[in-house]
């Protein structure tokens, strides 16, 4: 049924998402090996009594997570509503860390909205920030923004050295990028874990949640509150190719201790006869090698991509979103657009897709679809800014006009605020930009 080579094709093309053409612009010698873009993580926490008082709430969870709509007032909805307030003011109080992984490419368009609907609205989250250096990252400067910053790690990528057992857990695909793309990501993912727990050590105390997300995600709406499950990890539906869609997790601290570290238990996965996976089937294993519980939630939230796609997408092509489809996308592919394909024309090119692939929900005119198979189009600048609205548009031409002196300026203010920083010099992140003067 399927094919396999188109799948493995696919599996590289996800691997090198990010855009390494500029990565091998900057460094020539590692031409050879890949350079794997963005993908997301996020974290969570677990301080002591936190921890214990919503594992004491956890059987009460799925009734505050169903959509409770107040009308009448029976004595059980109070008690509920009481119970739901509780839990609410628990997660205001609890430590949640959120990291952010990935390339910089189109940052100026979707770091607002991350500041705006995650870091802004879980206003005690802590931001720990792990990306390479490219000539994007100047982008990063507008998290001065940001309420609260932790730890900031942009370094300059190396090839990761393969083992055995990785190459006998994961799949090469047919490209010579294959597994060092994996690699590379996994590394962004493993070692914002790496941040976090330096942080806790040197802080003597231990995050209740992590939320881990993508750079390049742009969120439409604020992560819901209830997604945040004691003894699960949430990831969204759809977007799984043959294993969970990775592209944005939440959990508590011990769950999401499983979830990002994702090349240390690559030996696990070998040892339990895995073989062949790529990033998603990987992250399916490792959950259950660890016997750690998923749910999936649909987010407000998807991953804009200046990569070009087929269209109509075959079965296993990627439908590309319009950044103006109400949502929640979960992670799906989009850019700006004006949509080709909305209302009845979109379950027909769904349906066509293969379900455990690229197919995400579009159920309830959640999506509208791009024709991406050019370069965006002309104005996309526009449709943006009507989406996203004032605040965000405002964010996008402050940056598109950014001065090399006020991007160092914003890299020393954010860094005078972050305790744990490794970066190069502000001036030489924001000489890399081309144009920047
Ligand atoms: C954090 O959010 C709460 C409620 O949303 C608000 O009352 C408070 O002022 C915010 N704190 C900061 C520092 O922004
Ligand atoms: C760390 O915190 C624990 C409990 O909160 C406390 O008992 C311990 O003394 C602290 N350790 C240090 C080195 O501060
Ligand atoms: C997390 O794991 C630690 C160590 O395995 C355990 O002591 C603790 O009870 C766990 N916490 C929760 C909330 O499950
Ligand atoms: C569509 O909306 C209905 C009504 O709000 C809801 O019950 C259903 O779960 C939604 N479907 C999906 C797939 O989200």
């Amino acid at each position: 049924m399927k094919n396999p080579t188109k799948i493995l094709m696919q599996l590289t093309r996800k691997a090198l998402d990010l855009d390494w053409r500029l990565l091998l612009l900057l460094l020539p010698p590692l031409s050879l090996l890949v350079y794997v873009s963005l993908s997301s993580s996020f974290t969570t926490t677990t301080s002591t009594a936190v921890g214990t008082l919503l594992s004491s709430l956890s059987p009460f969870k799925s009734i505050f997570h169903s959509n409770y709509v107040p009308h009448a007032r029976a004595p059980e909805e109070v008690g509920l509503r009481a119970r739901r307030r509780r839990e609410e003011e628990e997660l205001d109080r609890s430590r949640i860390a959120v990291c952010l992984v990935g390339g910089a490419r189109r940052f100026e368009l979707t770091g607002p909205s991350i500041v705006q609907n995650i870091l802004g609205v879980y206003n005690k989250s802590d931001l720990f920030l792990h990306s390479p250096l490219d000539p994007n990252a100047y982008k990063l400067s507008l998290l001065k923004a940001a309420p609260r910053i932790a730890a900031v790690k942009i370094f300059q990528p190396e090839p990761i050295p393969e083992t055995q057992s990785q190459s006998r857990v994961l799949t090469a695909a047919n490209s010579p990028n294959g597994i060092q793309g994996l690699l590379q990501y996994f590394n962004l993912v493993e070692g914002c874990l790496t941040m976090i727990n330096d942080y806790q050590r040197k802080n003597n105390f231990t995050y209740d949640w992590i939320v881990r997300t993508r750079v390049d995600g742009y969120w439409s709406r604020p992560l819901p509150r209830d997604n945040f499950i004691p003894g699960k990890y949430l990831v969204p539906p759809g977007s799984s190719y043959s294993g969970l869609n990775d592209r944005l997790g939440v959990g508590d601290y011990n769950t999401s201790l499983v979830a990002l570290s994702r090349l240390s238990l690559i030996p696990l996965l070998d040892a339990a006869g895995h073989q062949q996976l790529n990033s998603e089937s990987a992250f399916k294993a490792q959950l259950a090698v660890k016997e750690v519980p998923y749910v999936t939630h649909r987010i407000p939230f998807c991953v804009v991509t200046d990569r070009r796609y087929e269209f109509p997408p075959g079965r296993f092509g990627v439908p590309v979103a319009a950044l103006s489809s109400p949502g929640p996308l979960s992670g799906a592919k989009c850019r700006p657009c004006t949509p080709a394909c909305t209302g009845s024309c979109v379950g027909p090119v769904m349906n066509g897709l293969y379900r455990g692939w690229s197919w995400t929900e579009w159920a309830n005119k959640s999506l509208e679809l791009c024709d991406a198979h050019g370069d965006w189009e002309e104005g996309w600048e526009k449709l943006f800014d009507a989406v996203a609205g004032r605040r965000l548009a405002a964010e996008r031409k402050r940056v598109e006009a950014l001065k090399l002196k006020q991007c160092v300026d914003d890299f020393e203010e954010m860094r005078k605020r972050t305790a744990l920083w490794e970066a190069p010099p502000a001036a030489d992140i924001c000489r890399l930009a081309s144009g920047l003067v």
